[in-house]
């Protein structure tokens, strides 16, 4: 969603503001502006659009100035236009100021304002902030942040400009992230790290209540009682690559191609590969807690919750653990039920990626309140959701720039294979010999991930050849069925395609009505003891008209006219992450055989931080 960036130093901000917000356009915009402070005042470009043009109104026009502020905004309260563009000003134009997030009082405090004859140019709840600093400004800006915070509801980071300290960026943040780099001379902020990999790696993370107050020379903090709080400055290991194409046409394709690596690097921190043992230190249980673990709930949205069904199929089956997975914008809100008025031996656990959904966050903060232990797994260290859980387990898949989630979601379910077999061994479900032999598996999935990329011009030309279809079914049974999901959703929110998952015996009451001979059905057939059922429903539909695709083992029968893409020598724990990066692929081609913004669909954001 929103992108926030900032500069204070004693060079030209401008190059770093327009570069910054471009690093961030993948979380998805429908404008962009940026304000310097300069001697008469702030200089101030808009566009409603793209960087692009936001870069072309600099060219026209430039700026100076050392200290300036930047944003990509989000339409939430009122449409993508000029007016609601941020920065938004005072009426004075003393203050300047960028906003991710919600002020869920906007609409009190501008009534308030407006009584006191304040009037407004947008429709927005950040205007309202900007006004509320001028009206209650007092000696100073940190001062006045300290009493206006108080007033706020709801989610925010700010980044203010004042122009009496004009060499200084204010921030402020509650449940939105951002983070400060230090470079030399100068200081960089940011909601994401993505916008400083090219300037700096060593970076303060800011926590909830902080106010920072940030000149060319040091980031000072603050607390909400106004006292100075210590933080510690920390490395990123991400490196600048990884947040560029490198010669891919697109970042989906790029972070498909880098699932290999990112399985091998996440294999490599859990697994000790010179005996085939899990690294005790990076798990979340220890032996006791495993034997004591009575039910797992997981929460997560979109493709995160997709890793957690997997999950708690693999938890499940490994460990005998009951677990639930549940989307968690409806666990949040949800009836509590009495077992969990009590949750000895009920442990919760939040998927995210980016660690800043705000209804994962939502979930584990719930969760927290019940007295459950709160787990996390996220790929980004310091996110919201990972200082919030107890225990954190990181994917280590590098920084995800395509909207639609890949590698993440790969790292998130091998995870979970590493937790399940962990919590089986720890409870005597399993044994060392077939710990061992499990883990080996895990090991070569690099190796048949590369060898399905390899093939990837197969799936090219059936995307190709079936450019024409609009309505597609994944179909499949238990693990299956998850991975149709994911499949359902990649080639919908890339390609804007119709498509849909069913458990492939439920097809038949009801959904079967809407199968044609203009309608695909791939199903996913990985799971050995349901496969012969799901070829039974590929032949019902066979007969219906559909044209088929199969992923997973190859049937001993051919089914005519079936198209196999096949996933060999995987037991039923791996398969369906093999089939996921065929689906992926199809997502990926079929959507580029349509002319998308492949990268930035339309309507979508890369991180949700509303509701
Ligand atoms: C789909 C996708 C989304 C995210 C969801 C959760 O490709 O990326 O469905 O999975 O918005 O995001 P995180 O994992 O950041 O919590």
């Amino acid at each position: 969603m929103c992108g926030i960036v900032g500069f204070t130093g004693k060079t030209s901000c401008c190059e770093f503001l327009l570069k910054g917000l471009s690093a961030l356009e993948y979380r998805g915009y429908d404008s962009a502006g940026i304000a310097a402070v300069q001697a008469d005042g702030f200089a101030v470009r808009k566009a409603v659009g793209r960087i692009d043009q936001l870069r072309e109104e600099v060219e026209k026009n430039p700026i100076s100035g050392v200290c300036g502020i930047g944003h990509t905004r989000w339409a939430t309260h009122g449409k993508p236009s000029l007016e609601n563009c941020h920065p938004h000003f005072d009426i004075d134009r003393r203050i300047a100021l960028v906003h991710n997030g919600i002020i869920e009082n906007y609409a009190e405090l501008k009534a308030q304002l407006m009584e006191k004859g304040v009037s407004f140019v947008s429709e927005t709840d950040t205007e309202v902030v900007a006004q509320l600093l001028a009206v209650h400004y007092e000696n100073d800006m940190k001062t006045t942040l300290l009493k206006v915070l108080g007033m706020l509801k709801g989610s925010f980071a700010l980044v203010i400009l004042d122009r009496c300290a004009p060499d200084t960026l204010y921030c402020a943040r509650s449940h939105s992230p951002l983070v400060i780099g230090v470079g030399q001379g100068c200081h960089y902020v940011a909601s994401d790290v993505c916008a400083l990999l090219e300037y700096t790696r060593n970076v303060y993370l800011p926590e909830d209540g902080d106010i920072a107050v940030v000149t060319p020379g040091s980031t000072v903090f603050y607390g909400l009682d106004g006292k100075e709080r210590k933080r510690v400055n920390v490395t990123i290991s991400w490196d600048t690559s990884a947040a560029q194409k490198n010669g891919f046409d697109h970042f989906m394709l790029k972070e498909i191609c880098e699932q290999p690596q990112v399985i091998a690097d996440t294999l490599a921190h859990y697994i000790d590969s010179a005996d085939y043992t899990i690294r005790r230190e990076h798990m979340p249980f220890t032996p006791e807690q495993a034997k004591q673990l009575k039910e797992l709930t997981i929460a997560a949205c979109g493709t995160a919750y997709h890793a957690g069904c997997m999950g708690k199929a693999l938890i499940e089956q490994f460990a005998g653990v009951r677990t639930d997975a549940c989307v968690a914008s409806e666990y949040r809100y949800q009836t509590v039920v009495e077992q969990e008025r009590n949750p000895e031996g009920h442990v919760f656990l939040a998927v995210s990626q980016s660690g800043e959904t705000a209804d994962t966050l939502a979930a584990l903060r719930k969760a927290k309140q019940l007295g459950m232990r709160a787990l996390a797994f996220s790929n980004v260290i310091g996110a919201s959701i990972a200082r919030e859980a107890d225990t954190v387990m990181y994917t280590l898949a590098g920084p995800e720039i395509a909207v639609a989630s890949t590698k993440a979601y790969l790292t998130q379910v091998l995870l979970f294979e590493i937790l399940a077999l962990d919590l089986a061994h720890l409870r005597g479900k399993i044994s060392d010999e077939e710990l061992k032999d499990a883990l080996k598996t895990l090991m070569s999935l690099p190796r048949q991930i590369q060898s399905i990329l390899n093939q990837r011009a197969i799936v090219e030309d059936f995307a190709r050849a079936n450019r024409a279809c609009h309505d597609i079914f994944f179909i499949g049974r238990l693990m299956d069925y998850t991975t149709s999901l994911e499949s359902a959703l990649k080639l919908k929110e890339v390609s804007y395609l119709h498509s849909e998952a069913y458990p492939a015996g439920e097809l038949k009451h009801g959904t079967i009505a809407l199968i044609d001979e203009r309608t695909l059905v791939a199903a996913i057939a990985t799971q050995p003891q349901i496969l012969e059922k799901t070829l039974s429903n590929m032949q019902e539909v066979k007969a219906r008209g559909a044209y088929l695709l199969l992923i997973g083992t190859p049937p001993q029968t051919p089914i005519e006219g079936c198209t196999v893409w096949p996933i060999e020598d995987a037991p039923w724990y791996t398969a369906p992450l093999l089939a996921t990066v065929y689906a992926q692929l199809f997502a990926y081609y079929t959507a580029r055989q349509h002319g998308c913004d492949i990268d930035k669909p339309r309507n979508l954001a890369k991180s949700v931080t509303v509701e």
